[in-house]
């Protein structure tokens, strides 16, 4: 049992705008779409106040509910493959930290219908102001998560082999007409000698919209099992993601801080700022 079960599902609160429904995919492992799908939950939740629901749309491989605590079996009974067998979705939806999760089973069960997950998220389209999905680096995993997406954000680290096989996650998008919003470079380590945004952005012909560090005080957040933008929210990291967030919600960027102006080299920051401008009036258009 959960607390949304409380809700009476005709008189609970809808909203008359739909929640846009957001995925995180790359064909590559470990390049930080869950951690980024977490993040921009947790940013657009705790910062921009908006009601989120995220789902583990990594069918075989689920961490999400490793991330944040969710592991309790007889808390955390019901899950998206129960949901996809048909059991109501409200059931299998939990708060945490700020915002509503639907984690997956850690048993996996192969028998589901996976392309029932456009369906039973469409219904939770009034109640959210966004839904989040997390995928698999499988690929044929990643395509229903694909078919239920409004838009993909791919996730890439700056070198040429993730990036050219994240690409392949822009591919099936397009294959199945499901807008690219925009690539999300993580893990960036040495600029020196990783490919910069626009080598990035002319090799995949989309626009970079967000540049993340790679941070040791993420490992600081995963071990308190929380996000890093409630477990350090002045981090280089939470700041981007914030970025991020406030431009799926059409909020304007926070002014950095003064050291900051002072960094040399400001002008790389400069471009995936402006690409996060165009991202904002498009948001800002369509849920006009
Ligand atoms: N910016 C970052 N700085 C440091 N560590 C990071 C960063 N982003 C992600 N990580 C770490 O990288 C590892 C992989 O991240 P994550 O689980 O989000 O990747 P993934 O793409 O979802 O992987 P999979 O494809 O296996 O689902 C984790 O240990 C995570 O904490
Ligand atoms: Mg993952």
């Amino acid at each position: 049992m959960n607390y949304i079960q409380e809700f009476d599902e005709k008189e609970s609160v809808k909203s008359v705008k739909k929640a846009p429904i957001l995925a995180f995919v790359s064909i590559k492992g470990g390049v930080g779409k869950t951690t980024l799908a977490i993040e921009t939950a947790s940013s657009l939740a705790n910062h921009f106040g908006k009601r989120v629901l995220l789902v583990d749309g990594n069918f075989s491989a689920p961490t999400i509910g490793l991330y944040l605590d969710l592991t309790d079996k007889d808390r955390y009974d019901v899950t998206l493959h129960d949901a996809l067998f048909g059991v109501g979705l409200h059931n299998a939806i939990y708060e945490s930290h700020g915002f509503d999760v639907v984690p997956a089973a850690q048993e996996y069960k192969n028998d589901i219908d996976v392309y029932r997950l456009e369906k039973i998220l469409n219904k939770m389209r009034y109640r959210y102001d966004f839904i989040i999905l997390d995928s698999s680096p499988n690929y044929e995993e990643m395509k229903p998560i694909i078919a239920a997406a409004d838009k993909v954000f791919v996730v890439t680290t700056p070198d040429e082999p993730t990036l050219i096989t994240s690409l392949k996650a822009a591919k099936i998008a397009r294959q199945q007409q499901t807008p690219v919003a925009g690539i999300i470079v993580n893990r960036i380590r040495s600029p020196k000698h990783e490919m910069d945004l626009d080598e990035i952005e002319k090799a995949s012909g989309i626009p970079v919209v967000a540049r993340i560090k790679d941070h040791d005080k993420i490992a600081a957040a995963t071990y308190h099992k929380e996000p890093m933008t409630i477990h350090d929210e002045g981090n280089v990291i939470s700041h981007e993601i914030r970025n991020f967030a406030s431009a799926l919600c059409g909020t304007p960027e926070k002014p950095r801080g003064f050291f900051d102006r002072l960094l040399p080299f400001r002008d790389l920051f400069k471009k995936e700022e402006v690409n996060r401008e165009i991202m904002r009036q498009n948001m800002y258009e369509e849920q006009m």
